[in-house]
């Protein structure tokens, strides 16, 4: 017996003095290293905190629910601050993890253009679950082949095939609205909620080819809109609140771990009911027989991309394809909301140029104004306020060199509002800033990236904005609208910026 208790001992202190040596090399002398290689070349930063580094403040700022003036949020202001006061180059940490954070659009485009294959995904997007191996989580020879082959769905000749689509999906909501905002006195609608449900069920269509329903009765657009979101969310308190002070949480029993595996699982089973119902399809006709092939078309048969792939490129696109989307178009109905008078110009606009008619793809680029709100809402409120990379191979970067391990942060609200690059009315709304188009709005083009820069770029701009311009052009004629007196202003990052509190509108019916 003595001699088990001895061993036993032993084993348990060998595992004890393994975990406390990876726990230093990893927690304090690896970002100490890099903090002071940082240094050397005049790259200023918070004190180094072992262990934690600025965790507790990053958590406090990210948790914040103060409500701030009617175009900013706490958050945003306190990046600007850290930019203000540390240059457009700095560093601080969180947990383990030396981040450098890059407002400068010069230094930008070297990391996003010139020395892109010096950088992967940053470890919080590589590390959602639901993502991993598809094309925004993954990097290098994983993510090429799928950017190649995926591309092409979402060229403008595409995009222009599905206008009648996306037309009908608008009319569609508008009339189910119109219902809720008729049996509510106040005419009030969450608009937030009804918009990712909106775009949900159109990215649905386009992507998955499902006209009706789910692939199961009891998943609703709403509960897989709510279950993204708060997947979304409970990562962000995973990576940067106080669990990611904690090695190895993510494999404890913990309330934040199950709530995280239940969106997992539940939204898992949402895509495999999706493809099961593409390959009872199959049965029917065969994809080479379909005349237009769409996201699952693509993913299920190419033999190099694996089950698993199929999956999370399945998520990535449901995902990316609605919560953006939902985002620029929250804001900007809260935009026209709080300027009335640009609601006015862009209902004249709809209603010179669409009529009562559908929406058609050469009617897009007449729509000025329209795009003109849109493009001043993204710069205000970009629906993905802050981009990532980690650096996996030292690279030069303007007179500084990269090493390998440190994690770039490009806080794009924040050189949103550069008043270097964007003048001093910087923090107003003023649409007319981009009337001769978006390269000539600013003095450096990288200082607009609402939807990122070089091969990472986003793969579905296209689709974006010819989706948003239609369906405010499809609400603009039958409604004029209000900020409703219980809105409370908070908008809330996860890996999307949304309005924590939704967006409760007031409707006001034009025609019947
Ligand atoms: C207003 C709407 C949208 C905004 C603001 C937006 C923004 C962005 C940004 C900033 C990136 C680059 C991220 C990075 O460099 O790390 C990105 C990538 C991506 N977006 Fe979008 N996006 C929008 C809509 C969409 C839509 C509708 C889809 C799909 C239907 C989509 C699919 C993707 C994909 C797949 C990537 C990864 C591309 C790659 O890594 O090769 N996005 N998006």
């Amino acid at each position: 017996m003595e001699l088990w208790g001895s061993i036993l001992l032993l084993q348990g202190t060998t595992l004890l003095v393994i975990v406390c040596s990876w726990v230093i090399l990893d927690r304090v002398w690896r970002p100490w290293r890099l903090i002071l290689f940082c240094r050397k070349q005049g790259i200023d930063g918070f004190p180094f905190v072992p262990l934690i580094g600025q965790l507790p403040q990053v958590s406090k700022v990210l948790e914040n629910t103060d409500q701030g003036s009617a175009l900013e949020w706490k958050a945003l202001s306190i990046a600007r601050e850290c930019v203000h006061n540390h240059g457009k180059i700095f560093y601080f940490t969180t947990a383990g993890a030396v981040r450098i954070c890059v407002a400068d659009p010069g230094l930008i485009k070297e990391i996003l253009q010139t020395n892109a294959d010096s950088y992967s995904k940053p470890s919080f997007i590589h590390d959602l679950e639901l993502l991993r191996t598809g094309i925004f989580a993954s990097s290098g020879d994983l993510w090429a082949p799928q950017r190649q082959l995926l591309q092409l769905l979402f060229a403008p000749k595409v995009i222009k095939r599905e206008m009648g689509g996306i037309n009908q999906w608008c009319r569609a909501a508008l009339r189910s609205w119109s219902q809720e905002i008729d049996s509510n006195s106040g005419g009030e609608l969450p608009v937030h909620k009804k918009l990712a449900e909106l775009t949900l069920s159109i990215i649905k269509k386009l992507g998955f080819g499902q006209e009706d329903g789910w692939g199961s009765d009891y998943q609703t657009s709403s509960n897989i809109a709510e279950s993204f979101s708060s997947y979304l969310l409970n990562c962000r308190r995973l990576f940067f609140g106080y669990p990611a002070a904690v090695p190895g949480y993510r494999f404890l029993p913990t309330g934040l771990n199950k709530e995280i595996m239940k969106d997992e699982t539940w939204l898992t089973k949402v895509i495999e009911d999706l493809i099961v119902a593409r390959s009872k399809d199959y049965v029917a006709t065969s994809s080479e027989d379909r005349e237009h092939k769409d996201v699952l078309d693509i993913l299920l048969t190419t033999e190099a991309i694996s089950g698993q792939q199929v999956r999370d490129n399945g998520l990535t696109f449901l995902l990316a394809g609605h919560h953006t989307t939902a985002s620029l178009l929250t804001w900007s109905m809260y935009m026209l909301a709080l300027y009335p008078l640009w609601q006015e110009r862009a209902r004249a606009e709809v209603e010179e140029f669409c009529g009562d008619g559908e929406v058609e793809w050469n009617t897009l680029a007449q729509l000025k104004t329209l795009s003109m709100i849109l493009s001043e809402t993204l710069r205000l409120f970009p629906p993905i306020p802050l981009i990532g990379r980690r650096c996996v191979k030292e690279n030069s970067v303007g007179p500084y060199v990269i090493p390998p391990g440190v994690e770039i942060m490009i806080p794009t609200a924040v050189i949103h509002r550069d008043k270097e690059f964007w003048g001093d009315d910087a923090d107003q709304f003023q649409p007319m800033r981009f009337a001769n188009g978006l390269g000539k709005a600013s003095k450096h083009i990288l200082a607009y990236l609402p939807f990122g820069s070089g091969p990472r770029s986003c793969i579905g701009q296209n689709l974006a904005l010819a989706e948003a311009r239609t369906v405010l052009a499809t609400i603009l004629p039958m409604y004029s609208w209000s900020l409703s007196p219980g809105y409370l202003h908070c908008p809330e990052v996860s890996l999307t910026l949304q309005p924590k509190f939704d967006l409760p509108i007031v409707m006001q019916r034009l025609r019947s």
